[in-house]
């Protein structure tokens, strides 16, 4: 049997459930919520529930960013969290961590269970395992921290893994879901009693009291900028949090593979696979696997962590050719620990989600409890732990001076080496990013022979962007914007499409 090959998300692709229409006109509202992920789903729906009333805007349909392109693994075991926490602050904040991811697990369920939303929530244990020996001390050291914490730690030695491991913690009772179903589900359950939720809306501008999209705008009390980083410049997030992309795999794997399987499992050396199992809809078994982390837009890293995820999946798991292939992103912040609350004064003040450091799922939900409670006045114990104003310079020192040199070195050459045109000599399925005329330009020949030619300079700063072949689309490694090849924008911070050139008759390049 053949696999086909799809371009694109596993889950994107499987997800059933409701539309939403555009915003068109105007409205009123207590709180304006822009970003369906899971922060701003959520957010919303509690506020629904604490007799506010919401628009909750997105730019694209629901789930098709970070959360709808993760693993959807629920858990509040973070690889090796809990000793970064404990040695970088103290036992106190990694408590305070372990019980906000704990909320987060148990407000996923509630929510499920409240509004009947199918979206194939089921248990299952989580395990950060090794199969280096000269990790075991690090496995032993979070085990008897996580248990000190209250968590439901315990160190094993086998899993159901069919390869020998040194180690492993295991949590047990944790959750994995379809997330694409579960957003679309959860978020439609908002409209109504004065709330809204609109679809393929981009917000492109904003202020205090105010967001606009092409066709409409929403005045409220209160702005959410949920969306992943926040948009533009608001707060500097981008200088405090870093991107970093991880290719993913979807590839059949045989029923008897999948059924021994019934865990969610992650490594912590390199490279690092973080898997678990999906039986979609007609009934077929998936390993969804991610691989290790790269710059966004550095093409040839991207290749190489496809590549060797795919030969794991087929040597450990007899899995097919992946059938769907993507990247996604996500931000860590300089110290560790996610930016929740009040934006920092840049800009206008509005209340931000951000740096979930690939363990969004659980930390999104219970900063949509910690916005809640900023905008109800409510009390909520982890104010103070993610307070988004929060500078903390030793504990993210090096990580600042790193990523301040990463972003200057694509500010200046960008990472593809700029080659001459003319763009005629790209072939079927080639992108490159090109000097013409002076000016790089980012040029993508598609399938069918057209040739996609926009600037290569990122919207937001000025970064130059890189190929993400996977998903065809442009990204920029220094605060994570992506564009699709036409340079729409599909991922902030940038809100503006990068600009399009039309190739003339005689091979040179004019602006269209
Ligand atoms: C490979 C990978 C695997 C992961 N797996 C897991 C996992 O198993 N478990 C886990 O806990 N975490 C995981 N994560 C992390 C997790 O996916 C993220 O931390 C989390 O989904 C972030 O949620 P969010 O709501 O902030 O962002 P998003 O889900 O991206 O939501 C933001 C929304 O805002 C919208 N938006 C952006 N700009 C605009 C605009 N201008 N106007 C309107 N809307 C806009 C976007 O379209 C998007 O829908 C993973 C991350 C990666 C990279
Ligand atoms: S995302 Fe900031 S320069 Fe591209």
């Amino acid at each position: 049997m053949t696999t086909q090959q799809h371009h694109g998300c596993y889950w994107e692709q499987s997800a059933q459930g409701p539309t939403f229409p555009s915003l068109s006109g105007t409205m009123d509202v207590d709180v304006a919520v822009v970003g369906a992920g899971i922060v701003g789903v959520t957010t919303a729906r509690l506020l629904k529930d604490a007799g506010m009333t919401v628009a909750l805007i997105e730019a694209l349909e629901i789930g098709h960013q970070a959360t709808g392109r993760s693993t959807a693994k629920v858990t509040s075991q973070h690889g090796l969290m809990y000793h970064t926490l404990a040695d970088k602050f103290s036992e106190h904040q990694a408590q305070l961590y372990a019980s906000a991811q704990e909320h987060g697990l148990a407000t996923i369920r509630r929510l499920v269970a409240e509004h009947a939303i199918e979206c194939d929530l089921e248990s299952a244990a989580a395990y950060t395992y090794t199969c280096d020996q000269s990790q075991i001390y690090n496995i032993e050291r979070e085990v008897e921290l996580t248990r000190r914490l209250g968590l439901p730690a315990s160190y094993v030695r086998t899993t159901e893994l069919p390869f020998a491991i040194a180690g492993a913690i295991r949590f047990d009772d944790q959750a994995r879901f379809h997330p694409a179903q579960y957003l679309k589900g959860l978020a439609a359950t908002i409209p109504g009693e004065g709330c809204h939720v609109f679809a393929d809306s981009p917000v492109t501008a904003w202020q205090s009291g105010r967001v606009d999209t092409p066709h409409g705008h929403v005045n409220a009390r209160h702005v959410v900028m949920a969306t992943h980083l926040p948009l533009g410049n608001t707060g500097g997030y981008y200088m405090r949090a870093f991107p970093q992309a991880e290719p993913v795999v979807a590839a059949r794997i045989p029923a008897t593979v999948a059924e021994s399987l019934q865990g969610m499992y992650v490594n912590v050396e390199n490279p690092r696979y973080s898997i678990r199992t999906h039986i979609n809809a007609a009934g077929d078994p998936y390993a969804i696997v991610a691989g290790s982390a790269f710059k966004p837009g550095h093409v040839e890293d991207e290749r190489r962590h496809f590549n060797d995820i795919e030969s794991w999946l087929r040597t450990n798991f007899q899995a097919e050719p992946a059938a769907y292939r993507w990247v996604n992103q996500d931000y860590t912040s300089m110290d560790s620990v996610p930016y929740v609350g009040w934006s920092t004064s840049l800009g206008d003040p509005c209340l931000v989600a951000t740096g979930f450091a690939a363990w969004g799922i659980t930390n999104g939900s219970s900063a949509a409890s910690i916005l809640c409670a900023l905008l109800t006045g409510g009390s909520n114990p982890w104010l103070e732990l993610f307070d988004a104003k929060r500078i903390r310079p030793l504990a993210g020192a090096s990580t600042f001076v790193k990523e301040t040199a990463s972003v200057a070195h694509h500010f200046v050459s960008g990472h593809l080496s700029s080659r001459p045109g003319p763009v005629d000599a790209l072939a079927r399925n080639e992108a490159a990013v090109m000097k013409i005329d002076d000016r790089k330009v980012a040029a993508y020949r598609d399938e069918h022979d057209h040739l996609h030619v926009v600037s290569a300079t990122c919207t937001h700063l000025g970064c130059v962007v890189g190929w993400n072949e996977a998903d065809r689309t442009w990204d920029c490694p220094c605060h994570g914007s992506r564009f699709d090849h036409d340079g729409t924008v599909l991922h902030g911070p940038a809100v503006k499409p990068l600009e399009h050139y039309t190739p003339s008759v005689n091979g040179k390049h004019h602006r269209g």
